[in-house]
């Protein structure tokens, strides 16, 4: 089975949030499972390609806007990515991923790729990925290609428009596309809308996500439509890449532990308990914060994004609850919106030792985060998947949790973390507190958790399996 991967982000290439990293494992899983899967994606300026083995394999044309457009194609192999990309270079619209077009003209160059046979490679399913994506489905009926099409919605905040015109550039008739009402008022084409209308088979990255997505509250406006193609909608969960990330657990934590039984692994380590401890010491001295084991350490590591990851409940459960007598410890790790940013600021300024912002992207200080804090906090208001959650569990961190979207079917309330059901600042902290009494005064008890926690099989094997039986299911109609 041949399968084509196509997307804006992948890791180690080039990436901005979760999609690049699942871009990344998910072909690779799928591979070892015998699909010759392979990665279309835009040739932008900024990609980094150290370390990877890069070729020049066709030349091409592409008419959009009723020119022909120069396109070279490129295949590159890395080490960690393992499966072969190809990469799509167009000086005028894919240098610099910064416009809609851009994504307009790289959904037109892929099924032209595909049509005129210029790679070495016709796939039996294109596999795309949100918005940036969405109009191949629909090329793809259009040029009456054999190939079938999956569409995997990884988030549906943000769903790509634009102005109607960009299908004459694209040759399309209007009639064909059959545009929504919606879309022919605001004169905007909605790349997503159109993706879920044309795709064979549309993915959401959780069972529980793909339910909520259904209801106007996580609906952002497509429930109805959504609701309409609902017999083809399916949720999977994602993975982790269990073995990447213990690389980097070895290469960053400097007290690594692990579970008894897992000794097989050659590296040196300290048991869980004693590694936990040695890390948190090390990360409090690091962060200037108040040295001092029985003060339980939470974190918070994500994009500060106010509308999906629960900054605002975040913050209010610290100012309001948690800081009045000091007996909690917060380090923040992320970078996004400034105003939030001087907020929390304005909260480390207050109390030093117990607040602790760093505003960067820094996977190494992520790394030592996960290994060392007692609970990690996911306050999300809407989460279609989550990676923090899984990571987190890995090291051994219990994760407190909203219980929505990939959340929900990644964590068991009491068993391996905690889920609060009511998305509010004291909701949040009443579950942190029972956490940490728990924590306080029935250590065994948290200790099985986090032994359960640890062994939860997150690999994107499990996942990778589930699509390849939903490929199979498509090819065979
Ligand atoms: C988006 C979602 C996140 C998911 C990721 C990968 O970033 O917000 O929940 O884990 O995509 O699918």
């Amino acid at each position: 089975m041949k399968v084509l991967f196509a997307a804006w982000e992948m890791d180690p290439y080039f990436k901005v949030g979760g999609l690049g990293d699942v871009v990344r494992s998910l072909p690779n899983a799928l591979s070892q499972l015998g699909v010759d899967v392979r990665v279309i994606m835009p040739f932008y300026k900024s990609l980094k390609l150290e370390g990877s083995l890069k070729k020049r394999v066709a030349k091409t044309e592409v008419l959009y806007g009723k020119k022909l457009q120069k396109v070279i194609i490129y295949k590159v192999i890395n080490s960690l990515a393992k499966v072969p990309v190809y990469l799509v270079q167009n000086k005028k619209y894919l240098d610099v991923a910064t416009s809609q077009e851009t994504f307009a003209f790289f959904d037109k160059a892929v099924v032209d790729i595909i049509k005129n046979k210029v790679i070495n490679f016709i796939p039996d399913i294109i596999h795309c990925h949100d918005h940036h994506t969405g109009l191949i489905p629909f090329l793809i009926k259009n040029s009456n290609l054999k190939v079938k099409s999956v569409l995997t919605l990884h988030n549906l905040a943000y769903q790509g428009f634009s102005p109607v015109d960009v299908l004459a550039k694209l040759s399309i008739n209007r009639s064909d596309m059959r545009l929504s009402k919606w879309e022919i008022n605001s004169r905007k084409l909605n790349f997503l809308l159109e993706g879920i209308i044309h795709a064979d088979i549309v993915t959401t990255v959780s069972p529980t996500y793909s339910k909520e997505i259904l209801k106007e509250m996580y609906g952002m406006g497509l429930e109805d439509v959504l609701r309409d193609y609902r017999h083809k909608l399916y949720g999977i969960l994602n993975g982790i890449d269990i073995d990447y990330n213990y690389l980097l657990h070895f290469k960053h934590v400097p007290f690594p532990f692990l579970e008894p039984d897992e000794k097989d692994r050659a590296m040196k380590h300290y048991p869980v308990a004693e590694g936990k401890k040695l890390n948190k010491q090390f990360l409090q001295q690091q962060l200037g914060l108040k040295n001092d084991e029985t003060i339980p350490l939470f974190a918070f590591i994500g994009r500060f994004d106010a509308k999906q990851k629960g900054i605002d409940i975040l913050h209010k459960m610290i100012r309001r609850y948690a800081l009045k007598n000091e007996q909690y410890q917060f380090v923040i790790l992320g970078t996004g919106d400034p105003d939030w940013e001087e907020r929390f600021d304005w909260l480390y300024n207050f109390y030093p030792e117990s607040v602790s912002c760093n505003f960067v992207f820094d996977t190494k200080l992520a790394q030592i985060i996960y290994a060392a804090a007692d609970f990690i906090l996911i306050p999300s208001k809407f989460e279609p998947c989550g990676l923090i959650q899984m990571l987190a569990m890995a090291f051994g961190t219990l994760p407190i949790a909203h219980k929505v979207g990939g959340l929900t079917d990644s964590i068991k309330n009491r068993v391996n973390g905690y889920l609060f059901p009511e998305y509010s600042a004291k909701k949040l902290f009443e579950t942190m507190e029972k956490a940490v009494k728990i924590w306080q005064k029935d250590k065994i008890n948290h200790f099985k958790m986090i032994k359960a926690a640890m062994k939860e099989d997150f690999s994107w094997r499990r996942s990778a399996g589930e699509y390849l039986d939903l490929y199979k299911k498509l090819i065979a109609r």
